[in-house]
């Protein structure tokens, strides 16, 4: 079959709304969507963060009331990043799996009061570490990989008891879902979630989240290129996601979000896992500082990113702007 112009004339099926609509391909609605949000310690705080314009960490009091809200509107799950104190950071990032921690009792509060929200869980050593690394470093600040991992596993475990629906290791280390993996089977939390962060860049769009959890000042100009991957790279996606796959993931992230969709689309192609994308701190500010500046409108941008988001592949997308994309959806209505 062979056809061509004006046998077919791909502008037919584009002029009229009624016929875009069932031409369409992909759909988005609230239930693609993850709230990542940024808790403090202590009571009744609210601090704005510099570098995301419009975005606020909350202690969890002054948090709960509005999660609530988009709960009841159809939100599925938030992800928690603690920001925790200077204090309490150390080498071994102990703190990590204390049982009584800012996530740790974050987690039972707001499961006490919407057990049908989804809570994922941020694996991760940064925000407990003096270095400001996702892991334990050596005395030239090389990152462990094998103490790292130990430490990961009882972070998770512990959010695991703490009742984290979702855990989701961040940090990159070599190893850390089967580890993870093993230890929920031996404590019998058989239905605890692993999201795997399987394809996490070193991106310089990771900015304005370091600052929003105080890990840049630690980080001091150090990169994390020992174990995030290059940006230049496509199959080395491949191999770390079929590790993974068979280390116990139960879906993956990949991460940064618009300016990684090719490997959503390649990933897609080739393995049989649900797909995550992180739509990051750097690219919230960006659209955000344009639309404040009146250069792009950002109702129909965000969409826009949203639907891209799906046509690459992804089942869910984690981002800043999910308050605002519900309320959105909602006046659509
Ligand atoms: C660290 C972590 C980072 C993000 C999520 N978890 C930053 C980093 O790797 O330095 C970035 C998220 C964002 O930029 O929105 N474990």
């Amino acid at each position: 079959m062979n056809k061509s112009y004006p046998n077919t004339r791909m502008r037919r099926n584009r002029s009229a709304k009624f016929v875009r609509n069932l031409v369409r391909e992909t759909s988005f609605s609230v239930n693609d969507l993850i709230y990542p949000v940024f808790i403090l310690p202590g009571k009744n705080k609210q601090e704005p963060i510099k570098s995301m314009p419009g975005k606020k960490r909350y202690s969890v009091d002054m948090l709960l009331p509005i999660i609530g809200k988009l709960h009841k509107k159809g939100l599925n799950a938030i992800a928690l990043f603690p920001v925790i104190g200077k204090e309490k950071k150390s080498k071994d990032a102990k703190e990590a799996f204390n049982p009584r921690g800012l996530v740790q009792s974050a987690v039972k509060k707001i499961k006490k009061e919407y057990p049908n929200l989804g809570i994922i869980t941020d694996i991760a050593l940064d925000p407990f570490t003096l270095s400001g690394h996702d892991g334990i470093v050596d005395s030239k600040g090389y990152v462990l990989n094998d103490k790292t991992v130990k430490v990961l596993t009882k972070q998770a475990l512990s959010h695991a008891e703490a009742g984290a629906d979702i855990v989701a290791p961040s940090d990159m280390m070599d190893g850390r879902i089967l580890a993870i993996r093993d230890v929920f089977e031996k404590n019998k939390f058989h239905n605890t979630k692993i999201l795997s962060y399987a394809a996490k860049y070193a991106s310089n769009f990771y900015g304005p989240f370091r600052d929003a959890v105080d890990s840049s000042k630690n980080l001091n100009d150090s990169s994390k290129e020992t174990y995030q991957m290059d940006f230049a790279n496509i199959t080395e996606a491949s191999l770390e996601i079929n590790l993974d796959i068979n280390e116990g993931a139960d879906m993956v992230i990949i991460k940064p979000g618009l300016p990684y969709l090719d490997i959503v689309a390649k990933i897609k192609n080739k393995f049989s896992i649900p797909i995550f994308s992180y739509h990051v701190s750097g690219e919230y500010s960006m659209i955000k500082s344009a639309a404040l500046k009146g250069c792009i409108d950002e109702k129909s941008s965000v969409l826009e990113a949203m639907y891209c988001f799906k046509r690459a592949g992804c089942n869910a997308v984690l981002t800043y702007y999910t308050p605002e994309i519900i309320k959105w959806l909602d006046g659509n209505k």
